[in-house]
């Protein structure tokens, strides 16, 4: 079966690595830094994008108590305080330290999300979903990714 957990903590290992690799740049590095930074954005948006449309949701109302949503309620925030930092980087020049501190901040949040994600969410939905409502979540974040991947976006 594709297993839902393993599709998303796939895409946090590769952010996790690109993110590292940019915070080994130097500001004489602009092409490079522009490169990881256009892939990092393009990686961010589609797997919060499937995450929002199709895991998190089923979390919502799968919850069972106040608890278990606020799972839901802060990765909702956190994906918000992303997407309100991407631009904010973009507008900084490739090759000054104001771009590198703000890759170093998106990283931070970045980090703390999966970090949440992985040691409290993911668990959480393994616990609340049955097998087969896990095949198909697996499915739906596939091909979803697939989609958006295509489109480029
Ligand atoms: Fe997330
Ligand atoms: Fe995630």
């Amino acid at each position: 079966m594709l297993n839902p957990i393993e599709l998303l903590k796939d895409d946090h290992e590769k952010v996790k690595k690109l993110f590292e690799q940019i915070a080994d740049t130097s500001n004489q590095a602009e092409k490079t830094r522009e490169k990881l930074f256009l892939t990092i954005e393009r990686e961010l948006r589609v797997h919060t994008t499937i995450e929002e449309e199709i895991l998190y949701p089923a979390l919502r109302q799968a919850a069972k108590n106040d608890e278990q949503r606020r799972l839901y309620f802060e990765a909702v925030e956190e994906h918000k305080a992303v997407d309100l930092l991407l631009p904010s980087v973009r507008e900084a020049a490739f090759g000054t330290n104001e771009f590198a501190a703000k890759v170093k901040v998106l990283k931070e949040i970045v980090e703390h999300h999966v970090e949440e994600e992985e040691g409290e969410m993911f668990p959480l939905v393994k616990k609340l979903f049955s097998r087969e409502q896990l095949a198909e979540l697996g499915e739906r974040l596939d091909a979803r990714k697939k989609e958006l991947m295509a489109e480029g976006s």
